[in-house]
């Protein structure tokens, strides 16, 4: 039921953890299942140096957040805002349909790291479909209300 690149990214996620003094945290949750996305954007200039992620979230998410690391790592911010879980999902040979909001996590987890970098250095700029906070519900504040 899993591509083999979905399994490959599961067993050996890359660029999992923390960065010290990152530019930009983004942390997002998913309505649909209580599932949490951490990312971590080091950047220098325009281009995202480092990437890093913490997710407590299923083997899917785990593998579209490395999958997601792994295709803006090197890129400009603004390329990394173009990226969408459909193109993450078509990288790893696509998902289950019953996976498919667990992709959500990782675009945006990166928007809103994105977002919290225009916010340290006052960048006045939008990003795109970016409502922040829990996705799939309106619930902007926080998590773990019920
Ligand atoms: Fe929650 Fe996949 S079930 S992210």
């Amino acid at each position: 039921m899993y591509s083999e690149k979905v399994m490959d990214h599961f067993a050996n996620p890359r660029n999992v953890g923390e960065i010290e003094n990152a530019d930009g945290i983004g942390e997002v949750g998913n309505a649909k299942c209580g599932d949490i996305m951490k990312i971590y954007l080091k950047i220098d200039g325009e281009i995202i140096t480092d990437v890093k992620f913490k997710t407590f979230g299923c083997g899917a998410a785990v593998a579209t957040s490395s999958m997601a690391t792994e295709m803006i790592k090197g890129k400009t911010v603004d390329e990394a805002l173009l990226l969408t879980n459909k193109a993450v999902v078509e990288a790893l040979d696509g998902l289950p349909a019953a996976k498919i909001h667990c992709s959500v996590l990782a675009e945006e987890a990166v928007k809103s790291a994105v977002a919290d970098y225009y916010k340290r250095n006052d960048i006045d700029k939008e990003i795109p479909g970016f409502k922040g906070g829990c996705i799939e519900c309106d619930d902007h504040h926080g998590h773990g209300e019920e």
